[in-house]
């Protein structure tokens, strides 16, 4: 259960999906292959983004929503796909640090631009939030839950002592069939606390930005 929002990047590809044509992504030493396969490509047809704190680059349609993108083709199925119409959140990932619905958002929209899923969320797996969502033991099925915690992330990112309406707010977009919302709101306001009360405030991400956890 837990492994929902601890995933790791790393899981092998599946290259199946209408419309993927050829990937190439560079990660650490494998960078340096990405690069050179991606002088076989035609240059308009790959699109080039940062994800979890690295260069990426995939060779998709345009429109394919970011979704498909990383489970699909990159392989990070930390990303839940629920709905498929932008009413549950469980495919919440954030595009510039703020959270969007990966189902509907075209993968065209995040060149240049910075993508984080919760494979990214934290280098080490220890976000505060994710660690009150294990201290709280919040997590049932766990369907819902990484596109819960990308949606409080980014909350608490721009409203660090968050009040209850805050919280119901930002997480109204965001569905648990289980009904673990108290549990969710308590450990929203657990992490809170935990990164106001840091001497420098702020959550640590694989991006490598530093942190004190
Ligand atoms: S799968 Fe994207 S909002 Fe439901
Ligand atoms: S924990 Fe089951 S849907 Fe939220």
């Amino acid at each position: 259960m837990i492994a929902v929002f601890v995933m790791r990047v790393g899981l092998p590809a599946t290259l199946s999906r209408v419309g993927l044509r050829r990937i190439r992504r560079g990660r650490g030493e494998d960078s340096v292959a990405g690069a050179k396969g991606l002088r076989a490509f035609s240059e308009g047809s790959v699109i080039r983004f940062d994800l979890n704190g690295e260069p990426a680059a995939v060779d998709v349609d345009r429109e394919m929503p970011i979704l498909w993108v990383l489970r699909d083709v990159l392989g990070l199925t930390g990303t839940k796909f629920g709905c498929g119409i932008g009413q549950c959140g469980a495919c919440t990932v954030h595009l510039e640090g703020q959270p969007i619905r990966s189902c509907l958002t075209p993968m065209g929209s995040a060149e240049g631009r910075a993508v984080t899923t919760i494979e990214g969320l934290d280098a080490a797996g220890e976000h505060p939030l994710q660690r009150a969502w294990i201290a709280r033991n919040v997590p049932q099925c766990g369907y819902c839950q990484s596109g819960q915690l990308m949606s409080a992330a980014a909350l608490i990112e721009r409203s660090p002592d968050p009040t209850p309406g805050d919280i119901d707010q930002a997480m109204a977009g965001n569905i648990c069939r289980c009904g673990t919302y108290d549990r969710i709101r308590a450990a929203i306001r657990d992490a809170a606390d935990e990164i106001r009360a840091r001497p420098e405030r702020g959550p640590s991400r694989a991006s490598g930005e530093s942190s004190d956890v």
